[in-house]
């Protein structure tokens, strides 16, 4: 087994995320601006074939374990369930999972099953259709929940839920997505907001912090204690929560404080952008283009240093660990989260 990616800082990166698209049919108020983006050309983004010869140097050459396919919204790229397949056919065991708000799932997750593909993580922030509204800029709740429906169908989970808190928003709403996550056997994950939004509207005093997460949890009456499988890595702390009136442990809450409790550390992601860049880290200021090696003939060794020396350079931290002291030390990067691929 190859060790996978060394990174600066002891760290060791063996999950590639993937962006399959920059474009997005939501307008989420913490990540894209109303009016979109300016949106790649086609001839910018990696073709199906350049994105599975990727996958296969990230695996052979560089020890990637796990793929994450991202977009933009991941499902309005048409050769999706083609590239899943793809990738499939060259590495069996490879877990492959995509990130999506849910729209188009009701018509594509059996396909998606059928191609190879893992599990998938659904973004849903409110189940109330004005709140829904109000934060993704769309009135498609209903869809998102015919396409969870569908998922569970094709037995695609989904795995995870993953809901960012909104001050004045959705904040209050956190209970009652937590009892509806239970009830249905989703794995919630509340996520404070990062500053990767187009308008530039984080502050730190609106930003959900987990600690103020777990507060509302408990004031509900939601009773948590420490999951003892541990973190390992991943970005949620994960919490058995105990229902009001309930010994016995319903399931389990994640929280992603990727702000107040930065996991950078030991954070094992490579990222390549829907153009064929990799980014080290979410919030990098620099990349490194690979689509001009892959068209200018270069092959799979050279891609693999280039990856490689890009990810030696990933960052030690984001620059906004400096928890009530302002935020000097962090610039917000060009790209907004949709165009980086959560
Ligand atoms: P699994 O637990 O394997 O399903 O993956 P995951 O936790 O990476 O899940 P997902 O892709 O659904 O990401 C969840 C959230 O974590 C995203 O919505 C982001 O808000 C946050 N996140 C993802 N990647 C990073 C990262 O590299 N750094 C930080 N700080 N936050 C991240
Ligand atoms: N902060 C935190 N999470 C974000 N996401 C998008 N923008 C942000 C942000 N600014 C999340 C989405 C989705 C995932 C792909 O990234 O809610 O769950
Ligand atoms: Fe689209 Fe995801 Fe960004 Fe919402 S958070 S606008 S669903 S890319």
């Amino acid at each position: 087994d190859l060790p996978g990616l060394p990174a600066r800082f002891g760290r060791t990166v063996t999950d590639l995320r993937i962006s399959l698209t920059d474009k997005c049919n939501l307008r989420c108020t913490y990540c894209m601006p109303a009016e979109g983006l300016d949106w790649l050309a086609k001839e910018q983004v990696l073709t199906d074939a350049e994105i599975i010869r990727l996958v296969r140097i990230g695996v052979n050459l560089l020890g990637v374990r796990e793929l994450r396919l991202t977009g933009g919204e991941p499902l309005v790229r048409a050769g999706l369930a083609g590239i899943i397949a793809g990738v499939r056919a060259n590495h069996p065991d490879l877990p492959v999972s995509l990130a999506t708000n849910g729209l188009g799932l009701d018509k594509k997750a059996a396909a998606l099953k059928e191609a190879g593909l893992t599990r998938i993580n659904v973004s849903l922030d409110s189940l109330q259709a004005q709140t829904f509204a109000r934060l993704t800029r769309r009135p498609f709740l209903d869809r998102v929940l015919a396409g969870l429906d569908a998922a569970g169908r094709a037995g695609l989970g989904p795995d995870k839920i993953n809901a960012v808190l909104m001050r004045g928003i959705n904040d209050l709403e956190a209970p009652r997505l937590l009892e509806w996550a239970l009830e249905r056997g989703y794995e919630l994950r509340f996520i404070e907001q990062m500053p990767l939004d187009a308008d530039h509207g984080w502050t730190r005093e609106n930003m959900v912090t987990a600690a103020e997460i777990r507060a509302l949890l408990e004031s509900a009456g939601f009773r948590l204690s420490p999951d003892p499988r541990g973190r390992d890595g991943a970005p949620a702390e994960r919490w058995q929560v105990h229902p009001p009136g309930q010994a016995e442990a319903a399931g389990t809450v994640g929280i992603i404080a990727s702000v107040t409790e930065p996991f950078c550390a030991d954070c094992r992601r490579t990222r390549i952008t829907a153009e064929g860049r990799v980014r080290s880290c979410l919030f990098s200021h620099e990349e490194t283009d690979l689509r001009a090696l892959l068209r200018g003939g270069a092959g799979d060794e050279e891609v693999a240093g280039r990856w490689r020396e890009a990810m030696w350079a990933k960052p030690k931290a984001h620059g906004m660990d400096h928890t009530g002291l302002g935020d000097a030390d962090y610039v917000q990067p060009d790209r907004t989260m949709s165009a980086i691929g959560g």
